[in-house]
């Protein structure tokens, strides 16, 4: 059994942001409520009301919050912001954790030239990339300007160049490489407004959940990791980031990724 993480880097108190109650942000919030370092937790979601987000609400004693967004909206983003800017919020914690793989019932991710599509390119730009950026455009803002916070999405292996040997997946990979420059200029930019935040781009490697789902037949056993093990991993990294870190690209070991 693996021992829950602490997040004792973090002040204690103050609110911590978790978007998209997918299979990974859904357990992200589950651990970061059994952390007791926040007093409240918002998770963020196209589906407030579903069941497995109100579980996540009862199951949190009063942690937790859900309130609806969807990044395709930018006005759901911007209301998130009013809401906690008008509540004082002391937000020490963000995380981007949605994202897509493919168009919803569109083709699978691309193999060839001939597979690509305008429609799906600009979905996975506007959901992986535009996303977080919105995100940042109306919450970094809210960053405490000297405390300790971490601005960090949801990235993925194969949105690096440097390591993009097989090719195929051109829409996700170009949209995570999209992300990751938005990401490092957002970091660029907070060393001046707010030096105590750390931005990062997280691998959280190959994750049982309904993303991966299709594509899990070649994994080894011992390379598909539960949503329990890549949220431990992924908090334990987000715990040890220090503001030299900030505008970097980490896995789930904690290991850079190169461009
Ligand atoms: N699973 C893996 O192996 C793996 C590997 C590398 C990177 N990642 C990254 O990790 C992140 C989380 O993925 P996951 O594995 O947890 O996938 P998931 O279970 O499919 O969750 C993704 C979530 O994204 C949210 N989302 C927000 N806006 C969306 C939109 N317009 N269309 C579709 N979904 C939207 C949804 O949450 P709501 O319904 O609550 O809005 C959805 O549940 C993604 O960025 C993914 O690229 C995953």
């Amino acid at each position: 059994m693996e021992t829950d993480n602490r997040l004792q880097s973090f002040p204690s108190g103050g609110v911590a942001v978790v978007l998209g109650a997918g299979g990974i942000g859904a357990e992200l919030v589950r651990q970061i409520g059994t952390s007791g370092r926040f007093d409240s937790i918002i998770v963020a979601s196209r589906s407030p009301d579903s069941d497995a987000v109100e579980a996540l609400v009862e199951g949190s004693g009063g942690v937790v919050d859900a309130v609806a967004v969807d990044v395709l909206r930018e006005a759901s983003i911007a209301e998130l912001a009013a809401g906690l800017a008008a509540a004082r919020a002391r937000i020490r914690m963000v995380i981007c954790a949605f994202g897509i793989l493919h168009q919803p019932d569109g083709p699978s991710p691309e193999r060839r030239l001939e597979d690509l599509s305008s429609d799906s390119l600009a979905r996975l730009f506007a959901v992986n990339a535009v996303g977080p950026a919105l995100v940042a455009r109306h919450l970094a803002p809210l960053l405490p300007r000297r405390d300790r916070s971490v601005f960090a999405a949801l990235s993925a292996r194969v949105g690096s160049i440097g390591d993009n040997r097989l090719g195929g997946w051109y829409a996700y990979r170009a949209s995570k490489a999209a992300l990751n420059q938005l990401l490092r200029c957002t970091a660029i930019e907070l060393r001046r407004r707010a030096p105590g935040a750390v931005v990062a781009a997280l691998h959280p490697g190959t994750v049982d959940t309904s993303l991966s789902k299709p594509f899990q037949s070649g994994v080894a056993e011992d390379q598909l990791f539960s949503t329990d093990h890549a949220a431990r991993r992924l908090l334990s990294v987000i715990d040890s980031l220090r503001p030299d870190d900030s505008g970097g690209f980490f896995a789930w070991d904690g290991s850079r990724i190169p461009w």
